[in-house]
């Protein structure tokens, strides 16, 4: 136990060079195996994906998504299928064009709200962190969502997010739990209560509007919100005991707390997620201006400084793509990613049994010596090589959105999120570190929990660039 500090993605990489790129820990009375290198996660990920794409859930994380009812916390299986088929057909997909369209509307009043700081030290941590909860606020909830609920909803998130990010002794040695629990399960049993009331509510609403087939407003009635999405599989009392890999999605069946904890994980994945990797992209940029200048000029070649970046540009943006590639390989916003085994099985020579906690060390194989040349540069020209690694799945030296059937399902969206946001950022406006600092004094470090958001938010001066107005 005198070793908890050292369980973070830096410190795991640490004894990975003594042990190795499989080494086993034993923290109290629970095994844990930790993947660190690009070989074994293909081992893992792709040589044994079924055996190993069950997760491991801790004391925090079970209580918090209704026991494993939501998708990200529950076990591979007809469950779990039926869960992602619904993210991925539903409520990620291209089709949704509400979600799509709502992240181009927000990123514009972000670009309008920066504008007005022309001049003034801004604080890039909070723009990017407003910025993804709106989108994924919106894209939950609607564009109708009241004023004042955001905040309310922001405050809950804020809190799932530090009690899920929180060390509990309870979940290494069991019978501690008594002891040290007591002030943790009251701050469970308030957030969560929070939480319901305020979903229920929504939900609710959105059964109400449903029904209302007779509305005056057609639209007002169609599906335009992914909340409107999930109640449209709503049964109260659906139980998940006997479903079949066989059945189809029509007659899959979501109870409230599905919905719930569905909600939680759209929310928890894909906003903390997508602002820090928007922070080290903007820090990174800052640190190196050489591959800011970089960036610029293929915005001015491609969109011109007279209007706004388009989606269509993005396709073009070449340079943009690579760093933002490499800053997702510097700094994988989910440096160590959990699963747990299904049934003992054999990896490396070495026995792994049943419901053992796998930890893979995604920062570290970005950071890889032997699959990286000069791995803890910023050189984002590397991803113009011929041959150069993809964040798809396939390239186990480059897995920040994971592989294999457990990998990110928000993958495409959160990338756009981040090209569309990243470059209208850099073509709109030039920027200066605050204070008359140099690119080379900025603090990396980063804070280990839930996410890795930078330790000492990014505050920078920005101005306008445009030659047109916004
Ligand atoms: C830069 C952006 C993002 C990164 C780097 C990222 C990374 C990841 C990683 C590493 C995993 C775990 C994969 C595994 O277990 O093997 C994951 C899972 C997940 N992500 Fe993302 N993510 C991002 C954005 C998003 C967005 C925008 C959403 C949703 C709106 C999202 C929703 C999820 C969900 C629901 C899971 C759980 C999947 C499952 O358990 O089957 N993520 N993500």
């Amino acid at each position: 136990m005198s070793m908890v500090a050292q369980l973070t993605h830096r410190g795991l990489a640490q004894l990975a060079k003594q042990y190795g790129g499989l080494m086993h820990l034993r923290m109290g009375l629970h095994d844990m195996v930790v993947v660190s290198t690009p070989d074994m996660a293909r081992e893992v990920l792709q040589g044994q994906d079924s055996v190993f794409a069950n997760r491991s859930s801790s004391f925090v994380a079970t209580y918090l998504s209704y026991n494993r009812a939501d998708m990200s916390f529950a076990n591979y299986g007809p469950f779990w299928r039926q869960m992602r088929k619904i993210c991925v057909m539903k409520l990620f997909s291209r089709k949704r064009v509400e979600t799509w369209d709502s992240v181009g509307d927000e990123i514009n009043k972000m670009v309008q709200a920066v504008a007005t700081k022309t001049g003034s030290p801004t604080d890039l941590s909070k723009v990017a962190s407003s910025l993804t909860s709106h989108i994924t606020y919106k894209a939950a909830f609607g564009t109708n969502s009241r004023e004042g609920e955001e905040g309310q909803f922001e405050t809950i998130l804020q809190e799932f997010s530090k009690l899920f990010a929180e060390f509990n002794v309870a979940d290494f040695i069991p019978w501690l739990s008594w002891i040290y629990t007591k002030d943790l399960k009251r701050r469970l049993v308030n957030v969560r209560g929070a939480l319901d009331v305020f979903i229920d509510k929504l939900i609710d609403e959105h059964l109400a509007k449903k029904s209302n087939k007779n509305s005056k407003d057609e639209n007002e009635a169609a599906a335009t919100d992914m909340v409107d999405e999930l109640v449209s599989f709503l049964d109260e009392g659906a139980d998940h005991e006997n479903i079949k890999s066989t059945d189809s999605l029509s007659t899959f069946k979501l109870n409230r707390d599905n919905i719930k904890g569905l909600i939680m994980d759209i929310m928890i994945g894909g906003t903390e997620t997508v602002a820090s990797v928007i922070e080290w992209a903007m820090t990174e940029l800052m640190k190196n201006p050489e591959e800011l200048k970089k960036v610029q000029e293929e915005l001015s070649n491609v969109v011109g400084l007279c209007r706004r970046v388009q989606d269509s540009d993005l396709e073009n943006l070449t340079y943009l793509k690579c760093t933002l590639k490499e800053t997702l390989r510097l700094h994988p916003p989910i440096p160590l990613v959990f699963h747990e085994t299904a049934k003992d099985t054999m990896l490396a020579g070495y026995l792994i049994p049943a419901r053992w906690s796998v930890v893979i060390n995604t920062w570290a194989i970005g950071r890889d010596k032997t699959a990286w040349d000069e791995p803890n540069a910023f050189k984002p020209s590397r991803f113009l090589e011929p041959g150069a690694k993809d964040f798809k799945g396939n390239d186990f030296e480059f897995i920040p959105f994971g592989s294999g059937r457990r990998s990110c399902p928000g993958m495409q969206l959160g990338f756009y999120v981040l090209e569309k946001c990243v470059a209208e950022l850099v073509h709109c406006f030039t920027w200066e570190l605050h204070g008359g600092m140099k690119g080379s004094e900025i603090d990396m470090s980063d804070n280990f929990g839930l996410t890795t958001p930078k330790a000492i938010p990014l505050v920078v001066v920005p101005s306008y660039r445009l030659e047109c107005a916004l």
